[in-house]
């Protein structure tokens, strides 16, 4: 078996050996060609010796199988080299941002995209992806927010145990799977005021019952690595959290994969002053059960060091090399180093199929915030359409950040896709203004523009002449991901003012939105009549926005996170707690802002349809469960408008009185209906005790007895409750 095989290897290595597994590289030299400079030099030395257990961003069939042979070939040791990648939303053929995927609240959907990009990975010698990102984040302001799954705890693990199912399948040495990671574990999402890498300030009862779950999830789904994440929680780096990697991770949940750090992360203790050097970083994070130090260089420096000096001990050593051994044997790649290393399977990959499954992926995941008068689908009627906007022909800004290695300007622009279209209607085009300037890149900020007004005359004058108005506004591709945080959330640069401009002179707009994250959109709300919610959409952005925008399919897409009023509302959530004062009529002493409605502009949940949905009355089995029972709740689900759609029916719960304060509402299960025009289908859920549960202050995953709301509806507001009392 795998363990004795590991084993095996084990006793066969040297102390630097087991070292040289704990570290892996950035392939930031051409592997194809000579090393050069000095670093790299040193870099492909210890690749040689066997010192490098994993290198990243190597990528191409020619370049992983050079690295692979400079280490099998010159080797004593001959462990195979695993090499990680970035493959967020897709590999070449790229999907919805994962915010916007999850918004499909499609988890085959999840699934598919990931088992694609898995795909399309291992034929270019990748066969480890960090991915998928399953940070809980409540802050429009965090950049990486569109990496994630959003806000609640339960729809993201069901998408984070289908990304792991998508990306590893059911047998990790299939050559068309990769190796997944469940990351940033943990917090990183909640870094406060919605600021890269900071601090995360949050107790026991956030982090297990709203951090944790999902990272459940995908370690019961059998997820190969964990990456660890940036902030300190409560002060304590996670990189150098003992109670987070050993006690939770590997010894209360059992689970039997290897901790990757990320970036640096290792070293990166010593600036958030909890390490004095890089020797101390590696003894903390070995410790703590970091298994292996991304281009930290702080497991080189320390590590033998520490055990020959007698400051750690080498059993430590050999758990954290167990468990990246077990990841190679579970990869194949002791059978076959090159097993991942084919250009045969590179000539067979499918792309014009997965283009088309992107297509449905993307317009699964559009949303439809607003729809007054009807003015979608498009009718035709209309006979001439402007499509304004500096992202109506952007062929780029639809490929995301972390795009691996979806081509520049790859993407149908919304342009493109209503001319593919084919409407019986004049389409004239203006970019009125530009959003970005100069050079943009993953690396760098964006220049944004604000004084260039000079295509607006034009835009405008098309607005006038048409009879209705597309316009595509948000955020370039850059705007969002690491290190983009922003302070504020509107539409940047020139883009509110054209919006105006045109608004005077035709008011039947309807306003495609492009961004990864939430926006502050409040006085489009108010005055547009139809809004879409486009995020970034991938490859067949464009097709997939014209399928919905004629009609060719009814969207059904219902928001990860919800969409505040007003910046200062972040961090904006619909799962939040209760306050001693929730509400007063007369006075200002209840929790609120003065200035401003409480309450999200679109709460969680939320999406429209082209048709209309009526709930019958919620049922419950029996109002009363005992301890290991469990009742039915129905409801009857018509669709009351004229076209066929698809409407997701929520479940919300909330513990009335608990050992600790619960959540107002939590959504504890959601299944998707087909409805025919006037056709009613019944909706059941199962309510068992499972559900019930949560981290309790005794410190344990149980139901507590007493009242419960049970609530069902199409969005985290609009629901009807019913009763349930448990008892033990
Ligand atoms: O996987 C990423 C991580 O999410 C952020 N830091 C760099 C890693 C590798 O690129």
């Amino acid at each position: 078996d795998v363990e004795t095989k590991v084993d095996s290897v084990l006793n066969l290595m040297t102390l630097e050996e087991k070292v040289g597994q704990m570290i892996q590289y950035n392939g930031s030299w051409d592997l194809t060609g000579p090393a050069s400079e000095v670093g790299n030099k040193e870099k492909e030395d210890r690749l040689k010796k066997g010192l490098v257990g994993s290198m990243l961003n190597v990528l191409s069939v020619e370049a992983t199988e050079k690295a692979q042979r400079m280490n099998m070939e010159n080797s004593r040791i001959k462990i195979p080299l695993i090499f990680g990648y970035d493959v967020i939303h897709g590999y070449k053929t790229i999907f919805p941002v994962p915010l916007g995927e999850t918004a499909s609240w499609d988890v085959d959907a999840a699934r598919e995209s990931a088992r694609i990009a898995a795909l399309e990975s291992v034929a270019e010698g990748v066969n480890w992806t960090f991915s998928p990102m399953i940070d809980i984040s409540r802050d429009a302001r965090w950049g990486r927010i569109m990496e994630g799954s959003g806000e609640d705890p339960y729809l993201t693990s069901q998408i984070a145990v289908a990304k792991v199912e998508g990306y590893q399948g059911e047998d990790l040495s299939d050559p068309k799977t990769i190796a997944a990671t469940a990351k940033h574990f943990a917090g990183y999402g909640l870094a406060e005021g919605g600021k890269d890498y900071n601090a995360v300030n949050i107790g026991k009862n956030e982090l297990h019952n709203i951090v944790l779950p999902p990272f459940k999830a995908a370690a019961d789904a059998g997820v190969a690595t964990f990456m660890n994440s940036f902030n300190t929680i409560d002060g304590i780096p996670a990189t150098g959290s003992e109670s987070l990697q050993r006690e939770i991770l590997k010894s209360e949940w059992d689970w039997q994969g290897f901790v990757v750090s990320d970036w640096g992360s290792i070293a990166e203790m010593i600036p958030h002053g909890f390490a004095r050097d890089k020797v101390h970083a590696a003894e903390i994070a070995v410790k703590a059960g970091s298994d292996m130090d991304m281009e930290g260089g702080a497991y080189e420096a320390g590590l033998e060091k520490l055990v020959e000096e007698g400051k750690i001990d080498e059993a430590l050593i050999d758990q954290a090399v167990r468990r990246i051994l077990r990841v190679k044997f579970k990869l194949g790649l002791f059978e076959d180093p090159y097993r991942y290393i084919n250009e045969d399977f590179a000539a067979k990959v499918p792309y014009q199929e997965h283009r088309e499954i992107a297509r449905d992926i993307a317009k699964k995941s559009i949303v439809l915030l607003k729809n007054e008068t009807n003015m979608l689908p498009l009718k035709n009627s209309v006979k001439k359409i402007a499509v304004i906007g500096p992202l109506a022909d952007d062929k780029d800004t639809p490929i995301g950040n972390w795009r691996a290695q979806g081509e520049a300007n790859s993407a149908v622009s919304v342009l493109e896709g209503l001319k593919n279209a084919n409407l019986d209607a004049e389409i004239t085009y203006a970019k009125g203004v530009t959003l970005g300037e100069g050079e943009r890149s993953f690396l760098f900020p964006l220049k944004i523009n604000e004084t260039d007004r000079s295509g607006i005359p034009d835009a405008v004058a098309k607005a006038k002449d048409a009879e209705m108005v597309i316009m595509v506004l948000g955020e370039d591709a850059f705007q969002s991901g690491e290190g983009r945080s922003q302070a504020n959330i509107g539409m940047a640069g020139l883009q509110k003012e054209l919006l105006k401009e045109v608004y005077k002179v035709n008011k039947n707009i309807v306003l495609v939105l492009m961004n990864g994250r939430p926006m502050e959109i409040n006085w489009s709300a108010g005055n547009i009549p139809a809004i879409v919610e486009a995020w970034q959409l991938g490859t067949e952005s464009g097709n997939a926005i014209a399928d919905v925008l004629t009609g060719k399919y009814n969207p059904s897409g219902k928001l990860p996170v919800s969409f505040p009023r007003a910046v200062g509302q972040e961090p904006l959530y619909y799962n939040r707690m209760n306050t001693g004062r929730p509400s007063n009529d007369q006075h200002v002493t209840y929790s609120h802002y003065t200035d401003i409605e409480n309450g999200p502009l679109y709460p969680f949940g939320y999406g429209l349809s082209y048709t209309t949905f009526e709930y019958g009355d919620v049922k419950l089995s029996s109002s009363e469960m005992n301890q290991g029972g469990e009742v039915t709740l129905s409801v009857s689900v018509t669709n009351t408008g004229d076209v066929k759609g698809k409407e997701v029916v929520q479940l919300y719960l909330h513990d009335l009185v608990a050992s600790i304060a619960r959540p107002i509402k939590e959504l504890k299960g959601f299944k998707m209906v087909e409805l025919e025009p006037g056709e009613t289908k019944e909706v059941n859920f199962k309510i068992d005790e499972k559900m019930l549960e949560f981290y309790t202050a005794a410190g344990k995953w149980e139901a507590e007895p007493g009242a419960f709301d049970l609530m069902v509806g199409g969005n985290s507001e609009e629901l009807q409750t019913v009763k349930l009392n448990y008892s033990k």
